[in-house]
């Protein structure tokens, strides 16, 4: 594989959403540092070729289907993860939904349940299964995949701007219940990226930032020397889109 700089060896990463978009860039880049990736989604295809991409480059991986939705799907991966590797050091939670773009007073029940199961409970069901692995490991990293619209205002997506809203305040909370025990949380919110997402015609493809761009962050994290963490990451296209 490129010889990019070792940082993670022997370590063990879980990745949700890890098959497109933002989680595969992130799953290659831990994986290029010298992590086990175990790589998570609802679908097998997607996760299955990011993680041959991973293994050809000479990386180690592991595709485990999981929703992070339901929470008997998200403790048989914490069962997985730990009868398969025995240790989890980074945990980055990425997977995420983006729901429809209306007025909030038109904006379906139905919707508002998955953004924030998703966005929101998948956050908390991935921390409950997976933070006692961490503990026993002796610690490690949190990262949450929030986003600017976690920061702003955002008209027509106030769903998702609520989810992400609350995952920061999720996240600061949970870095003060774990700091002491060596498990360092970080949220990155990044603005337009350019992945699957439905974008808005009205934003310029070629000026938004690249999946690559958030695994930079996210890579930039967790090889933080250990007496230190970075609490947030606010990622902005130096053009705006
Ligand atoms: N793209 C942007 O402009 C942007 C900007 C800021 C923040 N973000 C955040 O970045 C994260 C990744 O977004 P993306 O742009 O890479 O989107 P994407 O290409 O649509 O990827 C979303 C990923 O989440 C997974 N996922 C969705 N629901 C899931 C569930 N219930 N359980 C497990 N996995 C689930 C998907 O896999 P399956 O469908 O196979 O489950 C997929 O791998 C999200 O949290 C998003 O809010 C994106």
């Amino acid at each position: 594989m490129a010889t990019a700089a070792q940082g993670l060896e022997g370590q063990v990463a879980v990745v949700t959403g890890g098959g497109r978009g933002i989680g595969a860039a992130i799953s290659q880049r831990l994986a290029a540092l010298g992590a086990t990736v175990v790589l998570c989604g609802r679908t097998p295809g997607p996760l299955e070729a990011t993680a041959r991409a991973i293994r050809q480059a000479g990386g180690r991986c592991d595709a485990a289907e999981c929703d992070v939705s339901r929470l008997p799907s998200v403790e048989a991966l914490a069962q997985h993860v730990e009868s398969s590797f025995g240790r989890l050091d980074v945990l980055v939670n990425n997977a995420g939904v983006a729901g429809v773009r209306v007025p909030l007073h038109q904006f379906p029940p139905e919707v508002w349940d998955e953004v924030m199961s998703t966005n929101l409970r998948g956050v908390y069901y991935t921390i409950r299964s997976l933070v006692p692995l961490m503990l026993r490991s002796g610690g490690g990293h949190i990262v949450n995949i929030s986003s600017l619209a976690g920061k702003n205002a955002l008209p027509n997506g106030a769903c998702y701007a609520a989810s992400k809203w609350g995952l920061n305040g999720l996240s600061y909370s949970v870095a003060e219940e774990l700091r002491g025990q060596n498990i360092r949380v970080s949220v990155i919110c990044p603005g337009s990226t350019l992945s699957e997402w439905g974008h808005t015609a009205s934003k310029d493809s070629k000026k938004m930032l690249l999946p690559d761009d958030v695994a930079h962050a996210v890579a930039m994290i967790v090889t933080q020397a250990p007496q230190s963490f970075v609490s947030e990451i606010l990622l902005r296209p130096t053009q705006k889109p």
